[in-house]
């Protein structure tokens, strides 16, 4: 083999993960459900830097300078596979890099996915898990379809609570904005954790939040999901704005969103919102409600681009040369 190509699809938290227990193993602080997006890809082809050690990124067909996120991951890999020749990656994302869509998810999935199988390791699902987590906390729930939980509290698990079969929904994302974010998530929730006055009271939320989410996922009753995760998605807004320097991802663009989205319901729609760190808004809704929703949301001066999806599936190969 010289080449091994692997696909990934981001993911939303409904439960959000904002604030690290210990930022060198970048375990996160909390328990964390998302969806994963089949129409959002991002796709990793690995191969060996032959004669150097030197690692290469090229995101985009652009080679990255800061290898921060992804030097972490290639050595616990590497540790493995007891590879010592420098690895060539290179990713591309079929939507915004860095706006809020969670690519640093999708790109690391993709990568660890990659690389299992081009140095044929046959890890272990706990090993992928912690190869992921080293390059982005909320990386582990994209290498898994459905609803997904990333549970910290003793052991790091992941795992699908309901395969994207079982529940049928729709997502819309709603871009508002195509910009690269200016403080990243990874900046932000440090910030956060040392200076918000209730940051505490977040990480005390975090255990109720997950338990209503897991039963209105069981239940299948998008009411109660949307009630818990719009709760949780402002709870961490609310945070990140006390937080000092207060950061702030919400823009007067995703705040009309948000309010055309809140008359969506009123008029008799079952639907909800998310946002995460950057101006888009996520919206969930049943498959029969999509042209409505649509349509609500289109030719909004605030809406640059609309884009569907439906829930996905996980990492996994696509290609080998
Ligand atoms: C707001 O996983 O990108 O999207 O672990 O530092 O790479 P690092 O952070 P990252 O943060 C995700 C934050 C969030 C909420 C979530 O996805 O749970």
């Amino acid at each position: 083999m010289t080449e091994v190509t692997a696909i990934a699809h981001p993911n939303f938290a409904i439960i959000k993960y904002w604030g690290k227990a210990n930022s060198k193993t970048n375990t996160p602080a909390m328990n964390s459900i998302s969806l994963t997006i089949d129409s959002l890809t991002s796709t990793t082809k690995i191969s060996i830097n032959k004669g150097s050690k030197r690692n290469i990124w090229l995101l985009n067909g652009k080679e990255q300078n800061d290898l921060g996120r992804i030097n972490p991951v290639l050595k616990y890999l590497n540790n493995i596979s007891r590879n010592n020749h420098g690895c060539i990656i290179k990713s591309e994302n079929n939507f915004p890099t860095s706006a809020g869509l969670a690519s640093s998810a999708s790109g690391i999935a993709s990568l660890v996915t990659a690389y299992n199988h081009f140095f044929e390791l046959s890890m272990n699902f706990d090993q992928l898990v912690q190869a992921s987590i080293l390059g982005s906390g909320s990386a582990p729930r994209s290498l898994l379809g459905g609803f997904v939980i990333l549970d910290v509290e003793d052991q790091i698990f992941t795992q699908t609570i309901l395969e994207p079969d079982e529940w049928p929904l729709s997502i819309i994302i709603c871009i508002t904005d195509d910009n690269e974010k200016t403080i990243s998530s990874r900046e932000g929730m440090e910030i956060s954790r040392h200076s918000s006055p209730i940051y505490l009271s977040w990480l005390d939320t975090n255990k109720k939040d997950i338990e209503i989410a897991k039963s209105a996922i069981a239940e299948k009753n998008i009411k109660r999901l949307g009630e818990v995760a719009e709760k949780n998605c402002y709870f961490m807004h609310k945070v990140m704005k006390t937080s000092s320097p207060p950061i702030k991802y919400m823009t007067d663009r995703t705040k009309n969103c948000i309010k055309e989205i809140n008359s969506i319901r009123e008029n008799g729609v079952d639907l909800f919102f998310t946002v995460d760190a950057g101006p888009q808004v996520k919206v969930v809704c049943r498959p029969d409600d999509i042209n409505l929703v649509k349509e609500r949301l289109q030719n909004k001066p605030y809406v640059l681009n609309l884009i569907e999806a439906n829930i996905g599936s996980g990492a996994r190969v696509i290609d080998e040369d």
